[in-house]
């Protein structure tokens, strides 16, 4: 079992260590080949997307971060500079933990909120990427002479074990990303979150709002088309890793608007017939000029239904922050109630 890594964890806490490496984090060819095959098996076709983040899936997210029409980033470091303050006034001192920190850059505002000289702050991010964590260590390090930085590198998933070590803490999780879970995922990332926070501890949660849907459809169709090769480049990745044989110049990226499951959705349609090859299975799909497979989705929320979702897992809102044109909203919640998760999710009903 895993009981390995809560202790080392805890170790490298004590012992100043900038990087411990959780188990689980490397994903296999055959891991990825078996999610696209298992994906192109099922009907309608859809690909996993944790998979966009290769090296140039990771580089492409950050410039499209950068586009114009993409709002999101801009508009949650906004809240986020103009109320770290009042985040840390609600929560007081405690351990900040970030769920895929990338490069740290927007948490840069909540670390100055709370360092504090007679509470050094330890700061424990967690992504898969190690480059980024240590690009942010050290720009951390320059910045900040009194917050610890000890990231762990690993999937969401691997940080679960060591959160009841870490209270009193805020876990944080921006950016939307909870957005790009299926419900099904979603569903499972609440009941781990709640079921490793005790009560008392605080999640601080980034999510992106419904708004107009030229709005929401422009920040995936950007002019200069980055999120078009983003998503391209899944395809690119299949071929170098899978030898998939893809003709990249016949499919299109396509996002849109699914008003009935409020979220975008981001597909490849294909223009021409073509065939998929899997190598390390040895196993070949067949696509359809006019087919689209579905590889990414963004949900968008309405307020209270989010708060009302959490509350099912003993979460309670205790500030939401959000921008002039309400666009985006930073949720600070604290986990009240821990009986939920000893109660079935859904009361027996009558057939
Ligand atoms: C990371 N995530 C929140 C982005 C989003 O907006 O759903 C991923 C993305 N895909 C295309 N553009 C951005």
């Amino acid at each position: 079992m895993s009981s390995g890594f809560p202790a080392r964890f805890r170790e490298a806490v004590g012992s100043g260590a900038t990087l411990v490496e959780a188990p689980g984090t490397r994903e296999s060819r055959l891991g990825f080949a078996r999610s696209v095959a298992a994906g192109l098996s099922d009907e309608p076709k859809w690909l996993h997307c944790r998979f966009l983040y290769d090296a140039e899936g990771s580089r492409l997210f950050e410039t499209i971060t950068e586009q114009p029409e993409y709002y999101l980033t801009r508009t949650e470091a906004a809240i986020l500079v103009k109320h770290a303050a009042d985040i840390r006034t609600i929560t007081g001192p405690r351990t900040l933990v970030e769920l895929g920190s990338g490069y740290s850059v927007k948490t840069e505002h909540l670390l100055s909120a709370y360092v504090d000289e007679d509470n050094p702050l330890l700061y424990v991010p967690v992504d898969v990427s190690d480059t980024a964590l240590r690009e942010a260590s050290k720009a951390i390090a320059e910045q900040f002479a009194d917050v610890q930085f000890t990231g762990i590198n690993g999937t969401y998933r691997s940080a679960f074990p060591v959160l009841r070590q870490l209270s009193p803490q805020m876990v944080i999780f921006l950016g939307s990303s909870i957005g790009n879970f299926n419900p099904a995922e979603t569903t499972a990332f609440w009941r781990n979150i709640a079921g490793h926070l005790p009560v008392g501890d605080f999640l601080l949660l980034g999510v992106d709002l419904v708004k107009d849907v030229a709005v929401l459809e422009a920040a995936y169709n950007d002019a200069a088309g980055v999120t078009a090769a983003f998503t391209k480049n899944y395809f690119v990745r299949m071929n170098r890793e899978l030898r998939s044989g893809i003709d990249i110049r016949q499919i299109e990226h396509v996002a849109i608007w699914n008003p009935e499951l409020g979220r975008i959705e981001i597909y490849v349609r294909f223009h021409t017939d073509q065939e998929i090859y899997i190598e390390p299975l040895d196993e070949r799909f067949k696509i359809s000029a006019g087919e689209r497979i579905l590889v990414e989705i963004s949900r968008k929320y309405r307020l209270p239904e989010v708060t009302e979702e959490l509350g099912t897992f003993g979460f309670e809102a205790r500030r939401a922050f959000t921008d002039d044109k309400e666009w985006f909203a930073l949720l600070l919640l604290e986990r009240t109630d821990d009986s939920v998760l000893r109660r079935p999710l859904y009361s027996a009903t009558t057939r």
